[in-house]
């Protein structure tokens, strides 16, 4: 073979072995879903380096970091509202005077990792420069902060290919170096769950959330979903997510509004979703209750479960129903959710039924094991699945359980 064929052979096999098919995204975070705070849910663009400051000592403080929450999320309105000359984002510099590497520094310091926002289209949700054609600028950008998530959403979007712009902006993360989270935050519109498990580590599955249990909430030209109804997008899509790449049924609303029974189903329904968890209430002034809720490091355990398996509902009738969600081990979480407007007892027969998953290809069937129950919220034993469960549910209430074989 002529010396010139001989390495045009080798040129061209070296760079056949150097192109990535596509699996742009850092693989191994996002194991199990991601757990943080976020911006939006309270203060939408009100936000100053004071003010966060302060929610990152707090975040410290009240036992959310111990309880497994990690990242600290700017949601929109971090940035000036124009690039600098060279075209590169700016924070506001009223709102961070010290600029954002100081603010990302802060994050650190106290042990906790940090996340950004901006959006696919030319501007953000709420007016501030979007990313569209700034996809490797600005993550170089993020690389140089120290950012460690980015969540990307889908405003002023108009003739843009919403796939090949989430690529675009994984790809550029990837490029700049520095391993981040990537969360698609399209809102479900182009169903992200069949096609972004290489993309990101997150996708939004629905609208955003509002405060509200039952019912939709209307903001005049859009309108805020409420836990139920998003609850009810989930399940035909659980079979798209697992480890490193989670349906995302928007942030928690807990402590924001709803009555204690409420948060504590919003909550556990998350969980059982193996939903990323992203606190959304403002820290400083959060309740008892809501600091036990969002650390309810049993229920929370559910959420974190490394199979990674979102729940399932396996029964409804009447306003009551039981979401099912397999976890490692061979164990079992059960959620009876009791979503009518009034208390219900429930009368479980363990045996009556075996409990199959064919997502997850697990069955348990009590006939053939016995198992422990645990209740995760009255933190105790409470008898095996050999005796029928009763139990009165108060309306928007749950009872979670948590089966272990005996
Ligand atoms: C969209 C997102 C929200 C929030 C706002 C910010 O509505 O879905 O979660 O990020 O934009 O403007």
């Amino acid at each position: 073979m002529k010396p010139l064929t001989k390495f045009l052979i080798i040129l061209f096999a070296g760079i056949t072995l150097s192109v990535p098919s596509f699996a742009q995204k850092f693989e191994d975070l996002a194991q199990t879903p991601p757990m943080g705070w976020n911006s939006w849910n309270t203060f939408q663009t009100n936000i100053d380096e004071p003010l966060l400051k302060g929610m990152v000592d707090t975040y410290v403080s009240s036992g959310m970091k111990d309880a497994g929450y990690t990242y600290f999320v700017l949601d929109d309105g971090w940035m000036a509202r124009e690039r600098d000359k060279d075209g590169n984002l700016v924070a506001d510099p009223k709102k961070f005077p010290n600029g954002m590497k100081e603010f990302a520094d802060y994050v650190h310091s106290k042990g906790l990792k940090f996340g950004i926002y901006n959006c696919a289209g030319t501007k953000t949700c709420a007016g501030y420069p979007g990313t569209h054609g700034y996809e490797y600028q600005d993550a170089r950008l993020y690389a140089s902060w120290g950012v460690d998530y980015l969540k990307f959403d889908w405003c002023y979007a108009d003739g843009i290919n919403a796939i090949d712009a989430y690529k675009t902006m994984s790809k550029a993360i990837r490029a700049a170096g520095r391993p981040m989270i990537f969360s698609l935050c399209e809102w479900g519109q182009h169903m992200p769950w069949r096609w972004a498990a290489n993309v990101g580590q997150l996708w939004r599955s629905t609208g955003d959330i509002g405060v509200g249990f039952e019912k939709n909430i209307s903001k005049g030209n859009w309108t805020a979903l409420s836990v139920l109804n998003i609850l009810e997008m989930q399940d035909s899509i659980r079979q798209y997510a697992g480890p490193g790449h989670w349906n995302d049924p928007d942030m928690l609303e807990v402590g924001n509004g709803m009555k204690y029974n409420q948060d504590k189903a919003h909550f556990s329904l998350w969980c059982m979703l193996a939903a990323p968890l992203m606190a959304g209430n403002d820290l400083r002034k959060m309740s008892d209750e809501t600091r036990n809720i969002l650390t309810n490091k049993d229920i929370v355990a559910l959420d974190q479960d490394a199979l990674g398996i979102e729940a399932f509902r396996y029964y409804s009738f009447d306003g009551i129903e039981i979401w099912v969600k397999p976890l490692s081990n061979n164990e079992l979480a059960v959620c009876f959710l009791n979503r009518s407007e009034h208390p219900q007892e429930v009368s479980y027969d363990w045996k009556a039924h075996v409990i199959s998953d064919s997502v997850s290809k697990t069955s348990f069937d009590f006939n053939q094991s016995s198992y422990k129950l645990r209740d995760l919220w009255e933190k105790k034993e409470t008898g095996t699945t050999n005796k029928t469960f009763k139990q009165t549910i108060p309306s928007d209430d749950v009872v979670v359980l948590r089966l272990t074989k005996e």
